[in-house]
């Protein structure tokens, strides 16, 4: 089974990106064919520095790589590396309605927030049609507010089909079920916007003090606390095991610690969890070349399969 998905390099990861998201991506790794790019021309429909674009870029490849993307076992590359999606782009809006893009709610939202839209946006779905399509993907592993666009990608591989009959692979989309909204610092959906998270990638120190602000209710220290509907203890679960949840439970109930305690607990737990990776992101970090030198090989794998497209969809639609 071949799933793709894109990651749009946004800055920096918090728990919820991934436990939310990264955590199954890598479990598609062992099983299945993953092909996982950064897309960088898809940021530029936002970001309009070059240089926090490019250095964006790289910093996304560093956390997915030191996250545990493995260059041998999936495809990973930088989507502007391989040029064909910007061909396989045009054609596809050739065979898009205007109708279906205007319906996007991720387009309408913004415009509605206010953002002055330029075009790049509003054509934002065709690219992602195209960045799927490009590599026949049958899934296709978003987050609810991407579902609308894998539909619009079946749409717009549908249209073209009904014109040059099975040459695209309709996709399915899969958005994990289980994975429920990881909670912030103040009790709601941990979001970059929200200013509620807590980073993956800090300091000892700074996470000391995003754990610290957890919003708890107000029980003295001597009193039995209840976990059941504690932040801190909802974060606890993503990171301890049965037995050591069990024991914090007792923590709670005994009534001789206070919710300090129980923060520095869930900040060593996260310090230790994410060890590795930030060992391999400090690796990473002092070595560029060699992040760029992995985009390049695995963007080459791609374009093997994109240029062979490519021919075959030139060829149906006319292009000498
Ligand atoms: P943010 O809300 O911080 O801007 P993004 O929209 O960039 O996060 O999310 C990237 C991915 O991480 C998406 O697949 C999204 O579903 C997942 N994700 C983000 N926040 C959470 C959360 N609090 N709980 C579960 N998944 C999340
Ligand atoms: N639009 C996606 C996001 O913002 C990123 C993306 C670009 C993508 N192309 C894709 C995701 C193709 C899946 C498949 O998260």
């Amino acid at each position: 089974m071949r799933v793709l998905t894109g990651i749009q390099p946004s800055g920096v990861l918090h728990l919820g990106n991934y436990f939310g998201s990264i955590r199954q991506m890598l479990q598609y790794q062992g099983d299945s064919e993953l092909f996982i790019f950064i897309a960088n021309y898809h940021a530029l429909t936002s970001l309009k520095d070059g240089e926090a674009l490019r250095e964006n870029s790289i910093d996304a490849a560093i956390s997915f790589l030191s996250l545990g993307i493995d260059p041998s076992k999936a495809t990973f590359w930088l989507q502007s590396d391989v040029k064909e999606v910007l061909e396989l782009y045009w054609i596809l809006s050739s065979y898009t309605p205007m109708g279906l893009l205007e319906r996007a709610h991720s387009y309408k939202d913004k415009v509605a927030k206010g953002i002055v839209a330029n075009h790049a946006l509003f054509s934002y779905p065709v690219l992602m049609a195209a960045d799927i399509l490009l590599y026949d993907a049958e899934v296709v592993p978003v987050g609810k507010d991407q579902v609308q666009h894998v539909e619009i990608t079946r749409d717009i591989a549908i249209k073209f089909n009904n014109n040059h009959k099975n040459a695209l692979k309709i996709p399915t989309f899969k958005i994990d079920e289980k994975v429920a909204a990881v909670p912030g610092i103040d009790g709601a959906k941990m979001s970059k916007s929200y200013g509620n998270t807590i980073n993956i990638f800090t300091t000892q120190k700074e996470l000391k003090k995003q754990t610290g602000k957890i919003v708890t209710d107000s029980t003295p220290l001597e009193e039995p606390k209840s976990y059941e509907n504690c932040n801190v203890y909802k974060l606890c679960e993503l990171f301890m095991d049965e037995n050591e949840l069990i024991e914090l439970q007792e923590r709670y109930k005994s009534g001789k610690e206070g919710y300090g305690h129980f923060k520095a607990s869930l900040k060593d737990k996260i310090w230790e969890y994410f060890a590795f990776a930030r060992d391999k992101r400090e690796y990473y970090l002092a070595h560029k070349d060699e992040v760029r030198d992995i985009l390049l090989d695995g963007a080459n794998k791609a374009r093997a399969i994109a240029s062979i497209k490519m021919e075959q969809i030139r060829e149906m639609v006319g292009i000498l």
